[in-house]
This record gives C-alpha cells, sequence and structure tokens, in this order.
C-alpha cells in the first residue's frame, strides 16, 4: 500500500495489491481524474500523454492544430472534483450559493499531506482501522471563499478506497450548501452493466442488472432513510463480467438518509458517477468559519468479478466500519417473540415463551414490541418508554431469561412517536410535520424531531432509565416509517433531513458509549435503513420481515452483494410452507435466530430446530460470521439458490444448495468455489443426514401443498481433512 505524490508532474497514485487510483493537477490547478483500476505498479506515467489540458483545438491559417491556450473546457477532462457552473454539465459535486448569488465553483489545488492513519468524521459514522494510509488535499474556490478539504483513505490490501469531503466557508457572509456529494468518480468508458438493488417492504435488495445507457441513471432516495425501495450501493461492470471474472467498481455510502447514487454517460461515452446526500429537501446554510463535513463515500474496485466485489465489501463492514466490540465473537443463538405473539401477551405467556425459548436451544431471548405504555396495538405509545407493568413483569421475566441461562434483550423504536401517546400530549411540537394541515400517519405513528436536541436528550434520559434499571443484554431499534411532511421544525427547512439523521447517529453514539456492553440490532420495517450508517453502530441489521424462505432467498441473497452474512439477521419462522430444517439451512447464512410460538412445536419440530443450533454453533462464526462468501447459483436467474461461505483459513465451508420449484429426481451440479485446491475435503456426516432431512421435508411439504413451488434447502459442511 502507498500513497505517492510526484512534484514534477503534479501525479498522485494511490495504489495496493488490488488497485491504483491515479489523478493530477492541471496546470490550472484543477484535479484531473487519470485512472482507477487493476494496479499499475511501477508503469511510468511521465510520458503518457495525460490530454493534460484537454482545451478545445482549432485550425489555424496554416493548416496546424492549435488549442484554445485560454479556454479550459473542463467538460473534456475526467475531472476529480466536478466543477458546478462552467462548461461541465455532467453534474457536480458541489453546488454553492454565495454571497450576490454566485454559483460558480471549481476548487483548485493549495496543498496536500499524507499521513498513516484516519481521522474520525466528528458527527457521522466512518471507516476505521490500523494500516491505514490517508492523502489529504485542501483545495479553495476560485470564485468564492470556501475550502474544501478532501481526503482519500486506503487500509493496507482491501480493495477499497475511502472517500472523505469536508467544506469550510472561510469567507464572511454565510453560504448555502446545495448539493454535497461524497465524490465524483468519472471513468473513461461506458460499456458497462449497472447493477443495483431495488425493492420493497418485505421484498428488499432484488437485483436487478442491466446495460448502461446514455443519459443519466438515478438511485435514490428522498424517504428520508435510506429506504426499502433502493439501497446506497451500485456496481457498474464489465458487460461479461461474471461472479469471477471481469472489472467491476462499486459505490457505497455510509450514510442513512436521502441519498443519491447517480450514474451518467455523457457524450464523450464517459461515465460519471456522483454519490452523495440527495439534494432534494437539502439546502444547508454555513455560517462565517463553519464546516460541512460531506458523510463518506466508498469506491470498491475488483478485477474478480462480483464476487471480489461482494469479499472486498464484507471484510469492509466486518474489519472496519462495524464499531461494536463483540461483532467478531460467536453471538448466541437468538429467540424473538414478535412472530409468535405479535403484540398479544402477558407475563405467563412471556415466561412460557422464555422456558420453551430455551428448551430449543436459545441462548438470548428478545422481547419485541409491546412492552412498554399502553402498547396493546400499533395504534398508540411510541414515544413512552415506560414499562407497562399491568401487561408485564419485565423484571420477573429477565431474572426468568438469566436463571434459564438466556441472555435478554428488548425493543425500541425510539425516533417516532404515537399521538395517542403521554409523550405527544405534552410534547405535540416533538412530532415532525405540523403544517397546519393533516399530517400522513403511517402504522398510526409520526416521525420525532430527532434533529432538534431536546428531542434527542428526552429520549437518552427516558431509554437510559431502562436500561439503568434493568440488566438487558440487547436491543433491536426500529423504524417503522418514511419521513413524510418535514414542516414545523425549528430547523430550517432544508437542514431537517440531514439533521434528523445526525440526531439519530448521535443517540446511538451516546448510548453505545455509555453501554459499551449492550449487543445492537438494526431493523425499520425489516431491511428499510440497511446501510452502512447503520452498520457502523449496529453490527447486524433485520433484513427483512419477510420470514418466508422463499423470499428470503432472493432478500439474502441480493443483500449479500453488498453486506457480509454475518450482519443480515435471519431466523427460522413459524411459516409453514415447509420444515424447520429447510427454513434453518435458509437462516444459516446470515445471523441465524427462531422467531414463533416455540410452545407449539411439536417435540420432531424442536429436534429438527436444535439439529439446526448444532450446525450454527460449530460452524458459523468461523465459517458464516468471519469467513468468505462464493455465490454459485442465483434465484435471480433459475430454480437454484446456492452459496457458500469458507473460513478465512480454508479448513471448513457450509454449502447452501435451495430449489424453489419442485423437481423430480435428477441430478443437480454445483462447482465450489474458494476452497483451497491443495487439501483435501470431505462432506461432514451430518450433511449426509441433512440431505435425507430434505427429502423428508420435500415429501411432507408435497402433501400438504400440492403446489408446484415447494422450497427444500440442504446445507452440507465441507472440512479439510487434518
Ligand atoms: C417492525 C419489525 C418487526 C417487529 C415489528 C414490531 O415491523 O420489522 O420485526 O419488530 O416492527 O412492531
Amino acid at each position: 500500500m502507498a500513497i505517492t505524490y510526484n512534484a514534477e508532474n503534479a501525479l498522485f497514485r494511490i495504489e495496493n495489491a488490488r488497485f491504483s487510483y491515479v489523478f493530477f493537477v492541471n496546470s490550472k490547478g484543477v484535479l484531473q481524474h487519470l485512472y482507477f483500476g487493476k494496479p499499475i505498479g511501477e508503469t511510468d506515467l511521465s510520458s503518457a500523454d495525460l490530454g493534460w489540458d484537454w482545451s478545445k483545438t482549432y485550425l489555424s491559417a496554416d493548416g496546424a492544430e492549435k488549442i484554445y491556450e485560454d479556454n479550459y473546457y473542463n467538460d473534456r477532462s475526467m475531472a476529480e472534483v466536478p466543477s458546478h457552473g462552467l462548461m461541465d454539465k455532467s453534474g457536480a459535486q458541489f453546488v454553492i450559493e454565495k454571497s450576490g448569488g454566485v454559483t460558480a465553483t471549481s476548487f483548485v489545488y493549495k496543498k496536500h499531506r499524507i499521513y498513516d492513519g484516519k481521522p474520525k468524521l466528528s458527527a457521522l459514522p466512518s471507516t476505521h482501522g490500523d494500516n491505514a494510509q490517508t492523502l489529504e488535499i485542501t483545495l479553495d474556490d476560485v470564485y468564492g471563499n470556501e475550502r474544501l478539504l478532501l481526503s482519500y483513505t486506503v487500509y493496507g490490501d482491501l480493495g477499497a478506497l475511502i472517500r472523505n469531503a469536508s467544506i469550510i466557508n472561510c469567507g464572511k457572509t454565510e453560504i448555502r450548501v446545495k448539493r454535497a456529494y461524497s465524490l465524483g468518480l468519472d471513468l473513461p468508458r461506458s460499456d458497462f452493466d449497472l447493477m443495483h438493488f431495488h425493492g420493497d417492504w418485505c421484498l428488499e435488495r432484488f437485483a436487478e442488472r442491466k446495460p448502461l445507457a446514455n443519459g443519466r441513471f438515478t438511485v435514490e432516495s428522498t424517504m428520508g432513510r435510506s429506504s426499502h425501495e433502493k439501497n446506497p450501493f451500485a456496481v457498474l461492470c464489465d458487460r461479461h463480467a461474471t461472479e469471477d471474472t471481469g472489472e467491476a467498481y462499486a459505490f457505497s455510502f455510509v450514510y442513512s438518509g436521502n441519498f443519491t447514487l447517480a450514474a451518467n454517460v455523457d457524450k464523450w461515452r464517459r461515465t460519471r458517477v456522483l454519490l452523495g446526500i440527495c439534494d432534494e429537501d437539502f439546502s444547508f446554510a454555513l455560517g462565517s468559519g463553519e464546516t460541512f463535513e460531506v458523510p463518506e463515500g466508498v469506491l470498491v474496485y475488483s478485477d474478480r468479478g462480483l464476487g471480489g466485489v461482494s469479499r472486498t465489501m464484507h471484510d469492509l463492514v466486518r474489519n472496519n466500519l462495524i464499531t461494536h466490540k463483540k461483532a467478531k465473537a460467536a453471538r448466541p443463538v437468538l429467540f424473538n417473540s414478535w412472530e409468535g405473539c405479535y403484540l398479544d401477551f402477558d407475563t405467563q405467556s412471556i415466561l412460557a415463551y422464555a422456558e420453551n425459548a430455551a428448551k430449543i436451544g436459545a441462548e438470548l431471548f428478545v422481547l419485541d414490541d409491546g412492552w412498554f405504555g399502553k402498547r396493546d396495538t400499533d395504534c398508540s405509545s411510541l414515544g413512552d418508554w415506560f414499562v407497562a407493568d399491568g401487561k408485564i413483569d419485565l423484571k420477573k421475566v429477565i431474572d426468568k431469561c438469566h436463571s434459564l441461562g438466556m441472555k435478554f434483550g428488548i425493543w425500541f423504536e425510539p425516533e417516532m412517536i404515537n399521538p395517542d401517546s403521554d409523550l405527544y400530549r405534552t410534547h405535540p411540537d416533538y412530532a415532525l410535520g405540523d403544517g397546519g394541515y393533516e399530517r400522513t400517519l403511517s402504522r398510526h405513528q409520526l416521525v420525532l424531531d430527532t434533529s432538534r436536541k431536546e428531542v434527542a436528550d428526552r429520549l437518552f434520559k427516558d431509554m437510559s432509565a431502562i436500561l439503568d434499571k434493568y440488566e438487558i443484554d440487547y436491543i433491536k431499534w426500529d423504524h417503522n416509517r418514511n419521513i413524510g411532511e418535514i414542516t414545523g421544525s425549528d430547523t430550517p427547512y432544508g437542514e431537517v433531513c440531514h439533521r434528523l439523521i445526525l440526531g439519530t447517529y448521535s443517540l446511538l453514539d451516546r448510548l453505545q458509549k455509555k453501554y459499551p456492553e449492550i449487543f445492537f440490532e438494526g431493523c425499520a420495517s425489516g431491511g428499510g435503513r440497511f446501510d452502512l450508517g447503520m452498520l457502523y453502530y449496529n453490527p447486524q441489521i433485520w433484513t427483512s420481515d419477510e420470514t418466508d424462505p422463499v423470499q428470503r432467498l432472493f432478500i439474502q441473497y441480493g443483500t449479500s452483494y453488498a453486506y457480509p452474512l454475518s450482519v443480515m439477521g435471519s431466523h427460522i419462522s413459524k411459516n409453514p410452507i415447509t420444515s424447520y430444517t429447510a427454513k434453518g439451512r435458509i437462516a444459516l447464512f446470515g445471523t441465524y435466530g427462531i422467531e414463533m410460538n416455540p410452545c407449539l412445536l411439536s417435540e420432531s419440530e424442536r429436534e429438527e430446530v436444535r439439529e439446526v443450533n448444532e450446525i450454527y454453533k460449530k460452524y458459523h462464526c468461523e465459517v458464516i460470521q468471519n469467513g468468505d462468501l462464493y455465490r454459485l447459483a442465483s434465484p435471480f436467474e433459475g430454480n437454484y439458490t446456492s452459496m457458500m461461505s469458507v473460513s478465512k483459513d480454508k479448513s471448513k465451508a457450509l454449502v447452501l444448495f435451495a430449489n424453489v420449484l419442485k423437481e423430480n429426481n435428477r441430478y443437480r451440479f454445483i462447482k465450489l468455489k474458494g476452497l483451497d485446491p491443495d487439501k483435501r475435503y470431505s462432506n461432514s456426516r451430518r450433511a449426509r443426514r441433512c440431505v435425507s432431512l430434505l427429502w423428508r421435508a420435500a415429501r411432507a411439504a408435497a402433501t400438504i401443498r400440492k403446489a408446484a413451488a415447494i422450497p427444500t434447502a440442504i446445507t452440507t459442511t465441507t472440512e479439510a481433512a487434518a
């Protein structure tokens, strides 16, 4: 890994074993991008025709081609920081309104420094870790008094480049930042396929791949959160790229709010990628001397296809993003009460749940929604974070869990409020959207204005009171609606959405500092906020409210392009479509947990769950949680889903194979990947047993449903001989 600067040609090179990234300062002081791709090592670039100033040329009277020396046409260059208001119309990185209505913005180089390590962002989640090197460049705007601090960080030989930007108002008057993107990247070609991951509630991250065409394609959220509908992650890859071959570039955002990820193919057949906070509802005032910190952007390069991109993202998330100290340790078998009883429980029934959950091997019992205020329906009590004493004796439940050898976890939805709550009755102003008209309720709730310090402080106080009083080991942090109206806040309109997210991050930060032992799982009606910003605080996120195993095959497969299995909340549920064994196989390719009424399980079903638990305990931490994922067959392309995860030392692997439509007898051939050719592997005995269980499951499902769609799944474990 090395970041170098060659003063002779003002050339910056950021390189490691996975990629090289090169740009230079042109004669106008503007940063011009040159190369991002396969490592170019010692290649001497001094003689390269860099198209130094790609100025417009003309034919002089004597027939010679000459350059308009006085006219730097920046639209012809590959920009490192795409400007605004000049000739380049392919999309600016920043739009800033300055005094007198000036909006032209072009930053020129002032100075730089290269150092070991990576600074933390002050109010935003960011990557971190040892073995980092950072290039920081200071640039000044030609048309105003703003200063731009750009930074580039590389971690050892990881195929990821982290980009940061901060704008400082060095002038005397206020400026308004109307667009703040983390990065612009120009690639000198457009023959790419674009992959992005769209969805809906219970249908998250469906992979879509299509040829990039002329014009602009945008993946964007204006929902106030990263959303179910879109995800702040996309890939540009060679048209022929596969899981293992071809070049691929991935883009990701360490942020949980509105975002824009755009790919613009212009007349030069150049592709410009832009990634940052969505402009809609965004306009941020910056007083003299103030700084605006743009959320961090992640660039990934791989010449090993989509699988290479994913494994880099997975390592980045696990090693350089998640902060929780317990994230890498073996996680307990989690039991969650939600799908078993929803809000309908009392102390006796939950005690029975706890006893039966322990019998099927649960090690962490999570009491989901319904334990607070007067929460018997989802119409009331969000905001009232005090125990519903008449409904549940929380201490008794926690003591019971502990006496059964289980840890205890609880659900919160801090950022929301029901109009039917004590908090709303005393502080209606805490809810967003009061514009003197009827507000949109969603799931009967409104959004709390966490952009206001007093609101976040109140949440911190109320949640701390619960966490101080009860022995709580885990929190499920939910967020069950999009942001609608953003009026009625003391915070200026264009700042509300961003400050809401900052408020949430700060609340998470304060709580996690105060309670470092508590493990957090994120959730937003399932996977509505599945992004790097949330993962910084929550080492796992409930992937989807959809627990149907067939749907889950798609959701988990799609999610795996960007996010490691170790973060994908994934449970065996009561869903009757197939056996617990088959459901367990699929749930094992996520964080794994159990979610149903455990009192209703038959003895043979209990046995099935226990068997899945055994595989979990034996292999999960090493193979799934901290191993390397290889996708073998995509559910988006055929009847089979197959993937495998290999421990980092390549001594063990778990393989999932599932077919959606039932097929009669036939061979299915799957070529394993990621194993060490010098090792001999054998299937574990348990795996053979799994196959026979599979057939039993398939037969049972066939007699029950007589439908064509009968999912079956096997997991086989492969271990290298000692
Ligand atoms: C959301 C979550 C569920 C559950 C409910 C509780 O929908 O995704 O898992 O926690 O809220 O209301």
